[in-house]
Formats: C-alpha cells, structure tokens, sequence
C-alpha cells in the first residue's frame, strides 16, 4: 500500500468487520486478492448505492463477494441484489461473507455464467455493476440493453445505471499502441459501445484501473 492509499484509509470512515473478513479469506483462499474492489472503489460502490437507494441491483463477476457488501449497503427495504459468478468453488465463502455482513436474505447468489444468466433474469435493475469477464464485457452490455440475437428484454430501464469495472485496463485500451490481447479488444469494444450509444450517458473515472459510469437515458 502507498502513502496514498494509507492516508486515504486512515482519514476515512472504516469500513466494517465482514469486508474485513472476506479480504483476509480472499487472500488466504486465493491466488487473485488483486481482483477484489478494495478500499477505494469499494467505499464508491457503497456510497453510489447509499445515493441511488436502489430496489434492484444486479452484480457481474461476485469474486469472493466483497464489491456485494458494497452493492447492497443501500438496499432498501425489499430491495434485493443477484449476484452472479461462474465458479462455484467460492460459494461458501461468498456466502459466509453475505451472512457475516447481515445481507444474506436480500441476496440471491447465481452460480453460472452471465451470459446465460442474464437471459434468465425476469427483473429491471436500478444499478448493474460489471466486473466478470473483461473479454465479454461488449456481451453484457448487449444482453442488458436487450440488443442481443436471442431477443431477450432489456434488464435496465431509463434512469439505470450501469457501472464497469477496469475499463482503464492498467492503460492497455488507450494511447498509440492499444494492446491486442482479447482483454484489451473487449475493454476497448465496450468502451466504444457505450461511447457510441444514444440510449446512454457516461464517463471514465479514472480511479484505480477506471470505471465507467452510464446512466440509460
Ligand atoms: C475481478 S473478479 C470480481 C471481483 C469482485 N467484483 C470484487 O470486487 O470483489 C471477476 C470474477 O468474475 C468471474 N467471472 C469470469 N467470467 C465470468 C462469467 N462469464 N460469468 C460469471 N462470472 C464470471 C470470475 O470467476 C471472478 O470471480
């Protein structure tokens, strides 16, 4: 951690035990502690959905569950989050983090992959968050705006908001040289999409590796 990020931790509020606990478990239980929200982005999740009150939030890539915790702290009552992640080797320690932070009954964790997933869900979200695969992520955005082949309904409404996730890719999607690895082109796909569609509007934080923040007009 740099002198940055320490000062920022140590004059913010502190965030509770559960995401605690899950960092701890995410490093000893995987090999990909770098993957989770953190601090930073985790504490604008959790303000983001204090803000927007949202009934309906929907999660791409749950990970060990910490970005959850974030997504869900301004749930209202009845409110609810669907949480999908393809590898169910981190369903119980997702699942112990959810009842750690006291959310466990306004989530309904999908073991599966989103692109199947997404078909499948009879609701409008409020709020997205996308942060599974990078190369799939021009797939997601289609299946939410109800653009795919299949001709399944859109799942966002107008005055949605769709967040995503690493869309700065440690600086590989943008300058003279844009990368060509196919995590780079769908970043960079996604990026032009949302840029290019009239139903949204947006813009690139960059904070740690950029989120880009849409609103469905
Ligand atoms: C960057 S991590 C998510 C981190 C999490 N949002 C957090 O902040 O703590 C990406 C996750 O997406 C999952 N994933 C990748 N491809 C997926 C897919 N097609 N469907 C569902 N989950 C997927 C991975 O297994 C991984 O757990």
């Amino acid at each position: 951690m740099n002198d940055l990020e320490k000062y920022i931790i140590a004059h913010s509020s502190p965030r509770g035990e559960a995401l605690e606990w899950i960092e701890r478990q995410t490093h000893l239980r995987t090999k990909f502690a770098h993957m989770l929200a953190g601090f930073e982005a985790g504490r604008l999740l959790e303000t983001f959905s204090r803000m927007l009150r949202p009934h309906r939030i929907l999660e791409l890539g749950t990970f060990t569950g910490y970005s959850s915790v974030c997504l869900a702290a301004g749930l209202p009552e009845g409110g609810r989050l669907d949480a999908v992640e393809i590898n169910d080797e981190l369903e119980d320690v997702i699942r112990e983090g959810y009842r750690r932070a006291g959310i466990e009954d306004r989530t309904r964790l999908l073991i599966g992959d989103c692109k199947a997933v997404i078909p499948t869900l009879d609701e409008v979200y409020d709020l997205v968050y996308i942060d599974a695969n990078k190369r799939e992520y021009p797939e997601y955005l289609a299946l939410l705006m109800g653009d795919s082949p299949g001709g399944a309904s859109p799942k966002v409404r107008q005055g949605s908001w769709i967040i995503a996730d690493n869309v700065l890719w440690d600086g590989k999607v943008y300058g003279e040289h844009p990368k060509g690895d196919p995590q780079s082109r769908g970043i960079i796909a996604f990026n032009e999409a949302v840029a290019a569609d009239g139903r949204l509007e947006n813009f690139i934080l960059p904070l740690r590796d950029g989120l880009n923040i849409a609103r469905v007009l």
